[in-house]
C-alpha cells in the first residue's frame, strides 16, 4: 500500500489528465475479480495500472495493451512479465533504504518513457 501511495502521487497530474478519455477502461462486463496476481491486491489493481501508464508514458503507446494481451489475466505479453519483475525490484530498492520510506517509483527511472534513459544527452 504504502509503494501505491506512492506511486500515485508520483504519477500525480498525469493519472487525472489521462482519466478523461476513458478509451483504456476495461469494457463493460469484461471485469470480474483478478485471477493471476502475483504481487498486487486485487484493490491494488486499478489506480496502479493508470499510474503504470503515466510513468511510462504508454498511455499514448496502446494504453493498458503495451503490457497485456486481450486478456489481462494471460501473461503472454512479455512487457507484462518484465513489468512484474520491476515491480519486485522497485519493492526490494525501497526496502533497501534505512528509513523504511519509499524513495523509488516506476517515474524515478522511466520518466514518462518506456526505455528509461541511462546515460545523459550529449553536452551542448
Ligand atoms: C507497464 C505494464 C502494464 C500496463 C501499462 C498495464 N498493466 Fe495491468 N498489469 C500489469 C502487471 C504486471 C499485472 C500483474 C500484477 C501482479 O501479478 O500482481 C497486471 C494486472 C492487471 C489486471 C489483473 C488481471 C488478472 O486477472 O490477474 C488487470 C485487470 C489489469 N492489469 C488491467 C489493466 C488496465 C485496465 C490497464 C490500462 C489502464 C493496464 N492494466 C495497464 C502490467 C501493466
Ligand atoms: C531503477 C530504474 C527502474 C525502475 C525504478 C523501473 N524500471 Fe522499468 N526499466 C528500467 C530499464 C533500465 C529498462 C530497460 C531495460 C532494457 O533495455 O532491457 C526498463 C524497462 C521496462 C519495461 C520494458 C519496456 C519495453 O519497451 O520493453 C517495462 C514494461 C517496465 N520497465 C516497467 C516498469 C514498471 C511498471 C516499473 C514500476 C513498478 C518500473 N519499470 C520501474 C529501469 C527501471
Amino acid at each position: 500500500m504504502r509503494f501505491l501511495v506512492t506511486l500515485l502521487l508520483a504519477a500525480g497530474m498525469t493519472v487525472c489528465a489521462q482519466d478523461a478519455p476513458k478509451q483504456d477502461a476495461p469494457k463493460k462486463g469484461g471485469g470480474g475479480p483478478p485471477k493471476n496476481l502475483k504481487i498486487l491486491k486485487p484493490e491494488e489493481v486499478r489506480p496502479m495500472m493508470g499510474a503504470f501508464n503515466a510513468a511510462l508514458g504508454t498511455a499514448s503507446a496502446g494504453g493498458c495493451n503495451f503490457c497485456h494481451a486481450p486478456d489481462r489475466s494471460s501473461d503472454e505479453n512479455p512487457k507484462k512479465v518484465t513489468a512484474r519483475k520491476m515491480i519486485e525490484m522497485v519493492n526490494h530498492l525501497n526496502a533497501s533504504f534505512p528509513d523504511g520510506k519509499v524513495h523509488i517509483t516506476c517515474y524515478t527511472c522511466h520518466r514518462g518513457k518506456a526505455q528509461p534513459e541511462t546515460a545523459p544527452p550529449p553536452a551542448q
